[in-house]
């Protein structure tokens, strides 16, 4: 299938970009694998013709945003976002009218039309950044995650206006399994990623988007691990780090297995498919692509 995927990447001069959240064989198939904003920046780059995104759909619009000249498909068009399907567009709009004099930050999981709503972008890596350079006397809307606002609010201090939603994922971890984890392995760095309710947040010792979990992990010392995100990280993580240990943090179900359901609708032969047959393009109308571009041309620019 390997042969397969190169001789059609070749064909249509095509790049494979994919998220930390998919399959490990995708992952290593992969011509790069990043988190959110690195696959921004990937994509922003890119001299491809086809790119062909293993993530979700906004990641995948976010490519097309940045490259309206190229063919951007998706291996299964159903891989959506709980947290980008909470603030559908018209809602969002009416909340961003009743605060005309607020500053609107979107998460980058959100609508290409949320994103033209929005006055800058920022995604898990960067979102303090971002709020932090917003002039202090200017008034912040937050939209979508309330944990990852919450999170960034804490850290910044500045005060904010939330949405109110969330990742389906990120908000069931357990606090009692973490504590239990705690209780067994004394040692284990517990490693969260923002999107996280605040109960597995304080019990932390480092939170950050999945590139920055991995590299926390390739770069200390440290044995153990409890990983408080999807569990495809687990794969970067363990192929760099074969001596260190890593627990996938339980949901509340009791299951060591909280899978993000939309990402891993994307198998290896959807992508031989897709990539095959040109099939599940993304497209954008313009008016909404210009619009969505300059908020996360902005945050390109500033971070
Ligand atoms: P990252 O910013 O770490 O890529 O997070 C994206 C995401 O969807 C987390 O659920
Ligand atoms: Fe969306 Fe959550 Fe899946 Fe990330 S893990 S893509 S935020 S549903």
């Amino acid at each position: 299938m390997l042969d397969t995927i190169q001789e059609l990447k070749e064909k249509h001069n095509a790049v494979i970009l994919a998220h930390y959240y998919q399959e490990p064989e995708i992952q290593d198939m992969a011509d790069f694998v990043g988190d959110s904003l690195e696959l921004s920046r990937k994509a922003a780059g890119t001299d491809a013709d086809v790119i062909l995104f293993c993530g979700v759909h906004f990641m995948a619009e976010t490519a097309k945003i940045v490259n309206p000249e190229k063919t951007v498909i998706i291996p299964d068009m159903d891989a959506g976002c709980s947290l980008a399907d909470s603030a559908p567009a018209k809602p969002f709009k009416k909340w961003v009218d009743a605060h005309p004099d607020h500053v609107v930050v979107s998460y980058i999981n959100c609508s290409a039309e949320v994103k033209g709503l929005s006055d800058i972008i920022c995604t898990s890596a960067n979102a303090k950044k971002v709020v932090e350079s917003i002039p202090k006397d200017k008034k912040i809307l937050f939209a979508p995650d309330r944990f990852l606002g919450k999170y960034v609010m804490k850290e910044t201090g500045r005060d904010m206006v939330l949405w109110k939603g969330s990742c389906q994922v990120h908000e069931i971890f357990s606090e009692k399994a973490l504590i239990k984890l705690k209780v067994e392995y004394p040692e284990a760095k517990v490693l969260a990623h923002p999107e996280c309710d605040e109960n597995i947040l304080v019990h932390s010792d480092f939170i950050g988007s999945t590139s920055a979990l991995i590299n926390y992990v390739n770069n200390s010392k440290d044995k153990q691990h409890i990983i408080g995100t999807e569990p495809g990280v687990i794969h970067q993580m363990q192929k760099h780090n074969p001596e260190k240990q890593f627990f996938a943090l339980p949901n509340q179900e009791g299951c060591a297995c909280n899978e993000c359901p939309h990402m891993r609708l994307n198998t290896m032969e959807k992508i031989v498919d897709t990539l095959r047959n040109l099939k599940n393009e993304i497209t954008l109308d313009e008016d909404i692509r210009v619009r969505a571009l300059k908020p996360l041309n902005r945050m390109l620019e500033i971070v």
